[in-house]
């Protein structure tokens, strides 16, 4: 039986422990779909188009991973795939309660999916976008924890004046 995995997330941006996850999915999962929310209840930073041009950009070369926008239930989205995986990454025990209700959540909505977690080599362990996008907002180097490309988005994003910073939005 194919396997295929659902990595949902804002992404916004992406980090590098956001792909160290996707690269520990692609050693388990037949399919990865990465799946960017399209309404998260945060106000993101870089706009849906943007989100999904940086992923594309950055893991759609990989023959087994696909990039998509979600809005909806996620289990919903993952039964429309075939996806008989959620992944989730995990951090701290910080990310611990958040993850728990989700899972909890998802598992009562569609208990035939099941949510599989994985942890981020220790390099990365405390990386998380909203850190990243502090770092950067404030003139701090991000290098080493987002892909370049990110990198030079931010220093653009953060350059600009204020008032040009929500034109993506
Ligand atoms: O990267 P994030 O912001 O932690 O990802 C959160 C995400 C997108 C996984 C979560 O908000 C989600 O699954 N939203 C879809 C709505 C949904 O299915 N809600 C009910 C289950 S908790």
């Amino acid at each position: 039986m194919k396997l295929t995995a659902v990595y949902p997330g804002t992404f916004d941006p992406i980090t590098n422990g956001h792909l160290d996850i996707i690269s520990r999915g692609e050693t388990l999962f037949d399919r990865i779909i990465v799946a960017i929310l399209r309404n998260p209840e945060k106000d993101p930073l870089f706009s849906l188009d943007e989100r999904v041009a940086i992923l594309r950009a950055v893991v759609g070369k990989r023959p087994a991973v696909a990039v998509e926008v979600f809005d909806g239930l996620l289990v919903e989205f993952a039964r429309a795939r075939g996806a008989q995986v959620i992944v989730r990454g995990l951090r701290a025990l910080s990310d611990f309660e958040y993850e728990f209700q989700m899972t909890q959540m998802n598992q009562r909505l569609e208990p035939g999916i099941q949510t599989v977690f994985m942890m981020p080599s220790e390099t990365y362990s405390y990386v998380s976008s909203r850190l990243v996008k502090e770092v950067a907002r404030l003139g701090g180097d991000v290098g080493g924890l987002v892909p370049p490309d990110v990198a030079t988005r931010l220093k653009r994003r953060f350059a600009a004046p204020a008032s040009h910073r929500m034109e993506s939005r």
